[in-house]
């Protein structure tokens, strides 16, 4: 779906985004798997500094380019996002300029902050572990991100970056930032899936004029049966989704488009890659079966409290 939502500060961006996040991935893999979503038709990349695979984005960015002299660097949204460990104002800078090297790009369309933590780096500008093998929180920088957001904006006011938004913002962590921004975030990319259907977020940032980004639409690779049921072995969904002649992902993702935000959906697998990127528009049929589905459920299946040690969604 070439399908695109327009941004607050009028920059569009792709519905769907193509996600980079994996476990245990083979080097190459990033390459081949980002390759083969931009012949397919991606045009959005989400891309990370923590996902250590950004060369590999890069790379695949480049050859692809060179295969096809009609496309240029304009015609694929980027966006990248800075870690934990470098929210201080220079070190976001450092991670800017690191990113768009790997990347091979000297602008991004989106620069987000990863994760509403800031904690301590080393001398070799990697995260910081401490003796409980947990990172090392920056406390004050944590409870107050002005300093860091300003560095954020001052990407922003340059022009080396077309917009510059959030990631893994509660409610309250997205009002507090709203007050002091002079550039409002122009998106907010959180797990969202029919068992964490993250209502009450989706309709306060769509309030705010902050798009939200679906990361896990498909459930997550991360996702640990505890509660008994995974969502991709979920019968209702999967039949509904024969029903309709989908693929479960293109059900899932059409849910989440028609709800009206960004989808990132991840995969290596070329097949998979190819199909859900044909995301159809769903009938109210099919959209409120998966909507009831999603009622009275709340599973998270990426939470990152036992690494940082500390919890971001406390407030
Ligand atoms: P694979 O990469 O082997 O295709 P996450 O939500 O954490 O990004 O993970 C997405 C998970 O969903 C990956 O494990 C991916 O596996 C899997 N996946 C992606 N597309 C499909 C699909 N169309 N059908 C089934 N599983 C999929």
């Amino acid at each position: 779906s070439s399908k695109t939502f327009t941004l607050n500060n009028g920059v569009k961006i792709p519905a769907i985004g193509f996600g980079t996040f994996a476990n245990e991935r083979s080097k190459g893999e990033t390459y081949q798997a980002v390759l083969k979503a931009l012949e397919v038709g991606y045009r959005h990349l989400d891309c990370a500094w923590f996902y250590q695979n950004e060369d590999e984005v890069g790379d695949a960015l480049h050859d692809f380019l060179a295969k096809n002299p009609s496309l240029k660097r304009e015609d694929i949204f980027i966006c990248t996002k800075v870690w934990n460990h470098m929210h201080q104002p220079e070190d976001v800078k450092w991670s800017f300029e690191n990113s768009c090297s790997k990347l091979r790009v000297d602008y991004l369309d989106l620069f987000l902050v990863h994760w509403p933590m800031a904690s301590e780096k080393n001398p070799d500008n990697t995260p910081k572990i401490g003796p409980d093998g947990k990172y090392v929180l920056k406390k004050e920088l944590t409870e107050n991100p002005e300093p860091t957001w300003r560095a954020m904006e001052e990407l922003y006011e340059s022009g080396k970056v077309r917009a510059i938004g959030v990631s893994n913002f509660t409610i309250p962590k997205l009002q507090k930032l709203l007050q002091f921004a002079r550039v409002k975030p122009v998106v907010n990319q959180v797990e969202i899936h029919p068992f964490f259907a993250n209502t009450e977020l989706v309709k306060f940032c769509q309030k705010n004029d902050i798009l939200p980004e679906a990361y896990s639409p498909l459930g997550s690779q991360n996702q640990v049966p505890t509660t008994g049921e995974t969502l991709r072995e979920n019968k209702e969904l999967n039949e509904l989704a024969k029903r309709s002649g989908y693929t479960l992902a293109q059900l899932l993702l059409g849910w989440g488009v028609r709800r009206g935000y960004v989808v990132l959906p991840k995969s290596s697998t070329p097949s998979r890659i190819e199909s859900n990127f044909n995301v159809p528009e769903l009938s109210d049929e099919e959209f409120q079966g998966v909507e009831e589905v999603s009622k009275g459920r709340n599973t998270r299946f990426v939470d990152m409290t036992h690494v940082f040690g500390y919890n971001v969604w406390q407030d």
